[in-house]
């Protein structure tokens, strides 16, 4: 068990090994149950997270800040208009004068000009920066969200997950939004050895470079990944429908804009997708969802969801990450 990552960065799973996302895992469910015991775990007393927003955020923002809470130590919610960026002070001067004064930086950006520029800004905070950067979503991936929602599908498949179907879904939604979830979910996936479907129309491919990673990382862990731009063929069988809308890395926003539209009746996950599914079947969205777009609330509400587990678990894999990078 590699348990030894004080001091690493968290801004790409590409970084990790199955063996580290394991330990990770393993102490988020720790965690979790330290918790319902009343067991105090402040392992980062005096400690303090810096949260720095460009976008906005529900989960990401208390589940950290409450997260840091459990741990003995204290979390500060940052704005880049609140801060000397907005005066244009530069991100490298800013990654180094903030580690003077914090232990771990947290960031979620993304929606710049072009795909990957929030990513190159995140690294070169890191690159800056004497302390730990956790990615909490960028242009590229989601990857607490996506320990979190890894959590929840051991939680809920058993001992055999990683032989379940789990079809990892694009879904209609008007608003176009980051790949983030997807493309950290198929890192992790190709990590650990589990049998993903990626489901997607014609143009929603995700980042050739996850493709590529994926693909060597696989050989590796004894995976399987399937990929199909019908959704039907996908849900047959499934274990776990996860389908959420994300942005085209082919066509211009505009183009993505109106070519996504002739997608909203067959993407938009209904009871009908889980009549091809196994017969206990979950559904997984890490929110917020797009009701009416990616999913209907028969199917968001009904038996099948989980996605007020997996929100949870997004505390527990977080502390996880802080308690061993921190
Ligand atoms: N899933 C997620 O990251 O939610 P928030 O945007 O509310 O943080």
């Amino acid at each position: 068990m590699i348990t030894k990552m004080r001091g690493r960065d968290f801004v790409s799973l590409m970084d990790y090994t199955g063996e580290e996302l394991i330990t990770i895992l393993e102490t988020g469910f720790d965690f979790k149950k330290m918790l319902a015991r009343r067991q105090p775990h402040e392992v980062l007393k005096g400690k303090t997270l810096g949260m720095l927003f460009t976008q906005p955020s529900t989960r990401t923002r208390i589940s950290f800040e409450t997260g840091m809470t459990q741990l003995g130590g204290h979390a500060q919610y940052y704005t880049q208009e609140g801060m000397q960026l907005k005066n244009k002070e530069s991100w490298e001067d800013t990654g180094r004068i903030i580690s003077r004064y914090i232990d771990g930086l947290m960031i979620r950006m993304y929606d710049l000009e072009r795909y990957g520029m929030a990513r190159d800004i995140v690294n070169v905070i890191a690159d800056n920066a004497t302390i730990p950067v956790i990615n909490g979503l960028d242009d590229k991936e989601h990857p607490c969200q996506v320990m979190g929602d890894i959590m929840t599908i051991m939680e809920k498949l058993g001992p055999d997950w990683r032989q379940k179907k789990v079809v990892m879904s694009w879904a209609y939604s008007q608003r176009i939004k980051s790949p983030g979830v997807p493309q950290a979910l198929l890192i992790a996936a190709s990590l650990l050895g589990m049998d993903l479907t990626l489901a997607h129309p014609e143009h929603y491919a995700l980042d050739p470079e996850y493709l590529e990673f994926a693909g060597k990382a696989y050989k590796r862990s004894g995976g399987k990944l399937e990929v199909t731009h019908d959704i039907h063929e996908a849900c047959k069988g499934a274990d776990v429908i996860y389908a959420k809308g994300w942005g085209s890395h082919s066509l211009s926003r505009e183009e993505d804009q109106e070519y996504r539209e002739q997608f909203k009746k067959d993407w938009c996950i209904d009871t009908s997708h889980f009549e091809l599914a196994n017969e206990v079947a979950y559904y997984m969205h890490p929110l917020p969802a797009s009701r009416g777009q990616e999913v209907t609330d028969a199917v968001i509400d009904g038996p099948m969801s989980i996605v007020y587990d997996q929100g949870e678990n997004r505390l527990h894999a977080q502390k996880a990450i802080l308690s061993l990078l921190l």
